[in-house]
């Protein structure tokens, strides 16, 4: 009974937080479960994260940046999410493809059809089963970070609204796969929400 579950948003929404919560719940529960990241969950994605979060590296051209995160992608599917999920457990990924349609299609500018397309090359018609965005105001979440802070972290607030609102239409566009919750909400309350989406999925899935 797999499972693919990605967390999405923008910085300082809290989902790291919410991916670990939700992966020591399903631990505490028995069911197999992995808990990865992007960029990174590789050698070689690590490698690529340290790359594209230095804030020295400002002069990664956009298109270079998207094909860094979806060479990155590509190892972590093959590595770890393929494998996994083949083995019959739940995965969860704290970031996925759409951080690359929000960031760097909406934030960035570039084509979205471009961005698609490489999206779809890196995943290979993997898609989450479950996206769980926590949704927060470029202001609200910036302020949540403290210094230093990463190439992304220091685009303009501008950037990180085009973030959000590619984040907001893609959960339109998509409402059976996307949960859109409150991230200025208290962690537990969030942590509840997610686990009552959650829980559900799988008892619908050992039907
Ligand atoms: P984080 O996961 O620690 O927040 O850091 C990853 C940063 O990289 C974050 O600012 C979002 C950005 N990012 C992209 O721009 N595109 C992507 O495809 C991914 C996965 C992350």
């Amino acid at each position: 009974m797999s499972l693919f579950i990605t967390f999405e948003g923008g910085e300082g929404c809290g989902k790291s937080t919410q991916a670990k919560a939700l992966y020591r719940k399903l631990c505490q529960q028995g069911i197999p479960v992995v808990l990865t990241h992007e960029p990174g969950g590789t050698t070689l994605g690590n490698e690529i994260r340290k790359l594209l979060k230095r804030k020295q590296e400002s002069s990664i051209s956009p298109q270079a940046e998207l094909l860094l995160f979806a060479a990155s992608r590509v190892q972590l599917v093959a590595e770890v999410i393929c494998p996994a999920l083949e083995e019959g457990k739940v995965v969860i990924c704290d970031r996925f493809a759409h951080s690359t349609l929000v960031y760097q299609g909406y934030g960035r500018g570039l084509d979205l059809t471009t961005v698609e397309m490489v999206n779809n090359l890196a995943v290979q018609n993997l898609n989450p089963d479950t996206v769980i965005f926590l949704d927060i105001s470029p202001e609200q979440g910036l302020a949540r970070k403290r210094a230093p802070k990463d190439r992304f972290e220091l685009e303009d607030l501008s950037f990180h609204r085009r973030v959000r609102e590619g984040y907001l239409k893609a959960a339109v566009a998509d409402p059976n796969r996307w949960l859109v919750i409150d991230a200025t909400l208290p962690k537990r309350e969030i942590a509840k929400i997610v686990w009552g989406e959650i829980s559900q999925l799988l008892s619908n899935l050992a039907l």
